[in-house]
């Protein structure tokens, strides 16, 4: 049973400073970036047409759609470039005992 709604995604160590992991939570499917400024959490759909986000590339906090090239801010989930017009949702993360977990939110 999870922590008030915690859940696993993987090691801490599987996951290096500039590289994304998917994941998919109950019917969810959610992308974690650790940057520079730590980690984040967001749904790996794009808002575009279907996607999934972790295939694309991760520049620093930009995250880029694999399909047709929209980018996002892994940190807020806004919309940085086209052709993408929604964010995507954010999701809230943390490290705990060794483990990066997420918690969903919407
Ligand atoms: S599906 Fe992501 S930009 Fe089109």
């Amino acid at each position: 049973m999870s922590e008030a709604g915690w859940e696993k995604v993987c090691e801490a160590a599987e996951l290096a400073e500039g590289r994304m992991k998917g994941a998919t939570l109950g019917e969810r499917e959610v992308v974690v970036c650790r940057t520079k400024e730590g980690l984040h959490a967001l749904d790996n759909v794009c808002t575009h047409a279907y996607a999934k986000m972790d295939e694309g590339r991760l520049r620093g906090v930009r995250l880029i759609c694999p399909l047709h090239g929209a980018s996002f801010d892994c940190r807020t989930g806004a919309v940085l470039g086209a052709p993408a017009t929604v964010p995507l949702q954010t999701h809230e993360v943390r490290e705990r005992d060794g483990a990066i977990e997420v918690r969903l939110r919407g």
